[in-house]
Protein backbone atom coordinates (compact mmCIF):
# COMPACT_ATOMS: atom_id res chain seq x y z
CA UNK A 1 0.00 0.00 0.00
CA UNK A 2 1.31 3.32 -1.29
CA UNK A 3 0.17 6.63 -0.31
CA UNK A 4 0.85 9.68 -2.16
CA UNK A 5 2.65 12.62 -1.82
CA UNK A 6 -0.11 15.23 -0.66
CA UNK A 7 -1.34 12.03 1.39
CA UNK A 8 1.59 12.20 3.49
CA UNK A 9 2.60 15.79 3.56
CA UNK A 10 -1.28 16.09 5.20
CA UNK A 11 -0.85 13.54 7.24
CA UNK A 12 2.43 15.50 8.45
CA UNK A 13 1.01 18.74 8.76
CA UNK A 14 -2.61 18.35 9.14
CA UNK A 15 -4.68 21.75 8.23
CA UNK A 16 -7.15 22.97 10.72
CA UNK A 17 -7.11 20.44 13.58
CA UNK A 18 -8.93 20.97 16.78
CA UNK A 19 -12.33 21.91 18.44
CA UNK A 20 -14.67 25.07 17.42
CA UNK A 21 -16.15 25.26 21.08
CA UNK A 22 -19.37 27.24 19.97
CA UNK A 23 -19.90 25.50 16.87
CA UNK A 24 -22.61 26.16 14.88
CA UNK A 25 -22.68 23.29 13.61
CA UNK A 26 -21.25 19.50 14.52
CA UNK A 27 -21.22 16.20 12.66
CA UNK A 28 -20.03 12.94 13.27
CA UNK A 29 -19.10 9.60 11.46
CA UNK A 30 -17.95 6.60 13.34
CA UNK A 31 -16.55 3.44 11.78
CA UNK A 32 -17.13 0.58 15.41
CA UNK A 33 -15.87 -2.16 12.75
CA UNK A 34 -12.47 -0.55 13.15
CA UNK A 35 -12.77 1.94 15.57
CA UNK A 36 -12.41 5.15 13.62
CA UNK A 37 -14.56 8.40 14.26
CA UNK A 38 -14.79 11.74 12.70
CA UNK A 39 -16.01 14.70 14.35
CA UNK A 40 -16.19 17.63 12.61
CA UNK A 41 -17.12 21.18 13.81
CA UNK A 42 -18.24 24.31 11.72
CA UNK A 43 -18.66 28.18 11.32
CA UNK A 44 -20.94 29.74 8.95
CA UNK A 45 -21.39 33.65 8.36
CA UNK A 46 -23.69 34.37 5.76
CA UNK A 47 -24.64 30.84 4.44
CA UNK A 48 -20.74 30.38 3.71
CA UNK A 49 -18.12 28.10 5.93
CA UNK A 50 -16.07 30.95 7.59
CA UNK A 51 -14.22 28.24 9.72
CA UNK A 52 -13.55 24.30 9.89
CA UNK A 53 -12.18 22.00 12.06
CA UNK A 54 -11.78 18.55 13.45
CA UNK A 55 -10.67 15.74 15.44
CA UNK A 56 -10.07 12.09 13.82
CA UNK A 57 -9.67 9.02 15.48
CA UNK A 58 -7.94 7.06 12.77
CA UNK A 59 -5.18 6.29 10.12
CA UNK A 60 -2.85 8.70 8.13
CA UNK A 61 -5.17 8.75 5.51
CA UNK A 62 -8.09 9.23 7.46
CA UNK A 63 -6.16 12.58 8.86
CA UNK A 64 -5.45 13.61 5.03
CA UNK A 65 -8.75 13.20 4.29
CA UNK A 66 -10.39 15.70 6.89
CA UNK A 67 -7.20 18.20 6.31
CA UNK A 68 -7.72 18.09 2.84
CA UNK A 69 -11.32 18.29 2.99
CA UNK A 70 -10.75 21.79 5.26
CA UNK A 71 -8.92 22.88 2.95
CA UNK A 72 -11.42 22.52 -0.16
CA UNK A 73 -14.16 23.53 1.66
CA UNK A 74 -13.08 26.60 3.53
CA UNK A 75 -15.54 29.59 2.27
CA UNK A 76 -17.32 27.76 0.01
CA UNK A 77 -21.34 28.41 0.28
CA UNK A 78 -23.20 25.98 2.04
CA UNK A 79 -24.84 24.61 -0.96
CA UNK A 80 -21.25 24.50 -2.62
CA UNK A 81 -20.01 22.60 0.45
CA UNK A 82 -23.13 19.71 -0.11
CA UNK A 83 -21.89 19.30 -3.43
CA UNK A 84 -18.32 18.20 -2.51
CA UNK A 85 -18.40 14.36 -2.52
CA UNK A 86 -15.47 11.71 -0.88
CA UNK A 87 -14.55 11.20 -4.12
CA UNK A 88 -13.56 14.66 -4.88
CA UNK A 89 -11.21 14.59 -1.57
CA UNK A 90 -10.05 11.35 -2.52
CA UNK A 91 -9.01 12.98 -6.08
CA UNK A 92 -7.72 16.18 -4.46
CA UNK A 93 -5.22 13.95 -2.71
CA UNK A 94 -4.03 11.91 -6.28
CA UNK A 95 -5.85 8.70 -4.81
CA UNK A 96 -6.28 6.56 -2.25
CA UNK A 97 -5.18 2.83 -1.56
CA UNK A 98 -8.58 1.00 -2.33
CA UNK A 99 -8.43 -0.84 1.61
CA UNK A 100 -8.77 2.29 3.09
CA UNK A 101 -11.69 3.95 1.18
CA UNK A 102 -14.20 2.41 3.13
CA UNK A 103 -13.42 4.21 6.48
CA UNK A 104 -10.76 6.83 6.02
CA UNK A 105 -12.79 8.46 3.34
CA UNK A 106 -15.45 9.92 5.12
CA UNK A 107 -14.43 13.80 5.46
CA UNK A 108 -17.33 15.19 2.80
CA UNK A 109 -19.70 13.42 4.42
CA UNK A 110 -18.83 14.28 8.09
CA UNK A 111 -19.53 17.99 6.71
CA UNK A 112 -22.95 17.11 5.25
CA UNK A 113 -23.34 16.37 8.48
CA UNK A 114 -22.45 18.92 10.57
CA UNK A 115 -24.35 21.56 8.04
CA UNK A 116 -27.57 19.64 8.28
CA UNK A 117 -26.82 20.43 11.99
CA UNK A 118 -26.53 24.27 11.44
CA UNK A 119 -29.48 24.07 8.96
CA UNK A 120 -31.55 21.84 11.99
CA UNK A 121 -30.11 24.66 14.19
CA UNK A 122 -32.13 27.64 12.17
CA UNK A 123 -34.90 26.28 11.52
CA UNK A 124 -38.14 28.16 13.46
CA UNK A 125 -40.40 25.15 15.07
CA UNK A 126 -43.41 26.90 14.00
CA UNK A 127 -45.58 24.80 16.72
CA UNK A 128 -43.20 25.94 19.09
CA UNK A 129 -43.50 29.82 18.08
CA UNK A 130 -44.31 31.22 22.15
CA UNK A 131 -40.78 29.83 22.70
CA UNK A 132 -39.04 32.78 20.32
CA UNK A 133 -40.56 35.10 22.96
CA UNK A 134 -39.18 33.05 26.10
CA UNK A 135 -35.65 33.70 25.44
FE1 LIG B 1 -9.85 3.02 9.30
FE2 LIG B 1 -7.86 4.36 8.15
S1 LIG B 1 -9.52 5.15 9.23
S2 LIG B 1 -8.10 2.21 8.32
Amino acid sequence: MEYTEKVLEHFRTPHNVGVIEDADGTGKVGDASCGDAFLMFITVRDERLTDIKYLVQGCGAAIATCSALSDVAMGKTLDEAMELTDDDIAEELDGLPLEKLHCSNLAATVLHRAIADYRRRQKVDLRNWRSLYQR
